[in-house]
């Protein structure tokens, strides 16, 4: 997955990347609004992802951000400006997508690292696991079979590493909980 290195605070890449674009498709449900548990699995995913960070060693460290979908402006909200350019419709399932692709993700990054690192991301795994499950229609295996590229880095690079990602999570969290909601309020479908 194509993954770049940003040098600015989560608040300041929700603004600079609010029109983000880039990535491929994969299937995913639903038209009518959202149900109001997935706005609450989606906070709790956020909750957990907070509580992560809270924990970590290095935690001033730049943001990696998925690169790979375009979820900040799949989800954009109908008659928001995007690039200048005003958004006249909501495609929910094109929204729905790329949040799918960008849990698919971060599962699978966090999945694939080394022990302390996993046991650490655990709550976080099991969370994005049942948000999946729930408002997605698809549960996701457990894949650890990638946990060897990890090995590679030195102890420092890994934490730097687990930091910037989680942090960049973090920031696509915050998205994601607030397309989720409006998906929930049913303001895309009038
Ligand atoms: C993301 O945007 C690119 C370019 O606009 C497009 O080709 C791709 O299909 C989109 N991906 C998804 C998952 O919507
Ligand atoms: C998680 O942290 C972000 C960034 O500090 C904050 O905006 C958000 O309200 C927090 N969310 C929860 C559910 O704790």
């Amino acid at each position: 997955m194509p993954l770049i290195t940003l040098h600015f605070t989560p608040a300041l890449l929700l603004l600079v990347l609010t029109c983000a674009q880039v990535s491929q498709s994969m299937p995913v449900m639903s038209k009518g609004p959202l149900k109001e548990s997935c706005v609450l699995y989606a906070k709790t995913l956020l909750q957990s992802i907070n509580d992560t960070l809270a924990k970590i060693k290095e935690r001033d460290c730049n943001v990696e951000l998925n690169m790979a979908t375009n979820t900040t402006s799949a989800c954009a909200p109908k008659e928001s400006k995007c690039s200048g350019i005003v958004k006249s419709e909501f495609d929910q399932e094109s929204c729905l997508t790329n949040i799918g692709e960008d849990l698919h993700h971060y599962h699978e990054f966090l999945a694939a690292r080394t022990d302390d690192q996993r046991s650490q991301a655990s709550n976080v795994l099991s969370r994005i696991r049942e948000l999946m499950e729930n408002c997605f229609s698809w549960s996701l295996p457990i894949d650890v079979s990638k946990g060897a590229a990890s090995q590679d880095e030195n102890p420092f690079d890994r934490r730097l590493k687990f930091c910037k990602v989680l942090t960049g999570f973090q920031v696509r969290c915050i998205t994601i909980n607030r397309a989720i909601a409006y998906m929930n309020s049913g303001e895309h479908t009038k």
